[in-house]
């Protein structure tokens, strides 16, 4: 892998940091940024809650896959941060390893629940949780969606992952 040549996708459960590193890192190395998410958003003119509300899930994981295969058709380097349920759905995981360098930011359910308890509020699927359902929550649908997110190419695991073990990680690999 070369890194002045590339492509690099975040993945992971909701509130593992994907858009945080993601930018950093695109700043670090130079890349163009992509949050999935955001592009939906742009997109249809509606709030990710919105859609799931009007449109309801289903309708929300077609503008998902249509929104990742339009990244994908871009030549530029970038780096993308994937919504936690996008590796999970259609052929997404196999696109995205046929395109770049896919990295997993794994943590486990305990963790994931205290970085999501503040921040679920616009987030359609656990937004009205409370942190005991939470954590139960977050372990079943992270059971389920381990077999997509372990596809990965690289996984980093931690407390607090930051931007330096990233590039070490992808430099070491490349
Ligand atoms: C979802 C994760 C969200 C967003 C939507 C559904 C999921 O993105 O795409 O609410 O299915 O895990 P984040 O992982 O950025 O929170």
């Amino acid at each position: 892998m070369k890194l002045n040549q590339h492509k690099i996708f975040l993945l992971g459960f909701m509130g593992c940091g994907k858009s945080t590193l993601g930018k950093k890192l695109a700043n670090k190395l130079g890349f163009q940024f992509f949050d999935l998410d955001k592009c939906i958003e742009e997109k249809v003119q509606m709030s990710i809650t919105d859609i799931f509300k009007t449109k309801g899930e289903e309708q929300f994981r077609k503008l998902e896959s249509e929104e990742l295969i339009n990244i994908l058709n871009s030549n530029d380097n970038y780096i993308v941060a994937l919504g936690g349920g996008a590796p999970c759905f259609n052929e997404n995981m196999d696109l995205i390893n046929k395109s770049g360098t896919s990295i997993y930011l794994k943590y486990n359910e305990g963790i994931l629940a205290s970085r999501l308890i503040n921040a679920k509020a616009e987030r359609p699927l656990i937004a009205n949780k409370t942190k005991e359902e939470l954590i139960d929550f977050i372990a079943e649908l992270l059971k389920e969606r381990e077999q997509y997110y372990l596809k990965s190419k690289l996984v980093i695991e931690g407390t607090n992952i930051t931007v330096n073990q990233v590039t070490d990680l992808l430099f070491k690999n490349s």
